[in-house]
């Protein structure tokens, strides 16, 4: 079995000395503790492609819900999640998927996407274990085992000619150890794009059960998929649901960043272990407007998947068009992430040179790993193209929207390739 009884204060200790250790090495070498990207300072009359913050108002009803929650009487405990939301969680995952979750033994709910990865890893991982991840990967998801003692350890996605990314069999295999606790995919990628189609998952699910490790599968963007073949969840594979801990979050499916919703689905004998961890757990009224979300229509992400889908169409076919860039559309998720390295510059060379010439920020392919996604830049497509609405709080002029924010990055690649 993969989880061991847990030695929690002991596990404890030895975890805050090591965290510690690092943060005072990190304070010692100027070195970030959390992430590698390139920092710059904001500038009034930049537009930011960085962040993956989504820009919608949600309908009211949603609104609605949480208020009536919180005159209602939801300004209590509400130990454990609410069993309406459980089921709420267990039919969307069925609607979405054909994959039935026991509500009740099967649904941890968290602060979002974050607090998914960091229960799961909570759940799986015991100091000296190792947790492999695939570069390029998002650093929320590759940064978490060193709080629980426990290594990050690299394998490569496969980078193909046209600029897509794919699982590396052979660098995963060779990644895999004796200590090894879990795997970390986001499926879909971020930054890569990648979706794992069935033959990768089942490569996966069967290295997985092999060498008895778990799969932790970051689903945070299960509604971005943007080929026409149907999502497969990697629980749903047989002998996975034991060691799979699905993260969800009603961040980028809902534009719910603020509001700190997720949860994590796993197998019945596993969710007794993520509940342990503490720390997890949302707030009541919003639960309840989570509630009225996924049992509302579906406009509203349908909404948002258009939207999103015209931005990526739209960004791939300019970069596409500039000199030294190429652009893959991708798989799935709310990024794109071109190759740069026809321009002559580095990831980092680049990110700088387009926020100080042009003032348009995204993020460093380099950082989302030990160097894989060097010669890639991730842009977010959270920025409205002219033709498409913004909520009114979304600070926006016709030199802000993501056709502004296209010529600015042709320009800067123009001029930087002409040297
Ligand atoms: C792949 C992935 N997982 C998890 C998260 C974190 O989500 P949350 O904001 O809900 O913590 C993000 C945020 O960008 C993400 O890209």
């Amino acid at each position: 079995m993969i989880i061991k009884h847990k030695y929690l204060w002991i596990s404890h200790i030895i975890i805050r000395m090591s965290v510690e250790k690092l943060i005072k090495n990190e304070l010692k070498t100027g070195s970030s503790i959390s992430s590698t990207r390139v920092r710059i300072v904001e500038s009034p009359d930049s537009i930011s492609l960085a962040a993956g913050d989504p820009s919608f108002t949600l309908p009211k009803y949603i609104a609605d819900a949480v208020y009536q929650a919180i005159i209602g009487g939801c300004n209590h405990y509400c130990f454990g999640g609410d069993p309406e939301l459980k089921i709420a969680i267990s039919n969307y995952y069925e609607n979405q998927f054909g994959y039935k979750v026991d509500p009740e033994k099967q649904i941890i709910i968290t602060s979002g996407g974050s607090g998914s990865i960091f229960a799961s890893y909570g759940a799986i991982l015991n100091p000296g274990d190792e947790a492999i991840c695939l570069d390029p990967a998002y650093g929320g998801g590759s940064g978490g085992p060193r709080y629980f003692g426990a290594k990050t350890v690299w394998a490569k996605l496969k980078k193909l000619e046209g600029g897509a990314f794919r699982l590396d069999e052979e660098s995963l295999k060779k990644a895999i150890t004796p200590k090894t606790k879990a795997l970390y995919i986001e499926n879909p990628g971020n930054p890569s794009g990648i979706i794992y189609n069935k033959n990768e998952l089942k490569i996966i699910a069967d290295l997985a059960i092999d060498h008895d490790f778990c799969v932790l599968s970051d689903e945070a963007y299960t509604e971005y998929v943007w080929t026409n073949e149907k999502y497969t969840p990697i629980i749903s594979l047989p002998g996975m649901a034991d060691r799979t801990f699905a993260a969800m979050a009603m961040t980028k499916m809902f534009a719910w960043a603020g509001m700190r919703t997720g949860w994590v689905i796993t197998g019945e004998n596993m969710a007794p272990y993520v509940n342990r961890v503490p720390g997890s757990g949302a707030s009541w009224p919003i639960m309840k407007g989570v509630i009225a979300a996924l049992n509302g229509p579906r406009d509203f992400i349908e909404g948002e998947k258009k939207e999103y889908k015209e931005r990526i169409d739209y960004c791939v076919k300019r970069l596409n068009e500039m000199p030294g860039v190429k652009c893959a559309t991708p798989e799935g998720a709310i990024y794109i992430f071109p190759d740069i390295t026809g321009t002559g510059l580095t990831s980092d060379e680049f990110v700088r040179g387009l926020f100080e010439q042009e003032k348009v920020r995204i993020g460093s392919g380099k950082g989302y790993g030990i160097g894989n996604g060097e010669g890639n830049v991730r842009m977010s497509m959270i920025r409205p193209l002219s033709t498409q609405k913004m909520p009114a709080w979304f600070e926006m002029t016709p030199n802000t929207t993501l056709e502004a924010a296209m010529d600015r990055v042709e320009r800067f690649v123009k001029k930087t390739v002409s040297k």
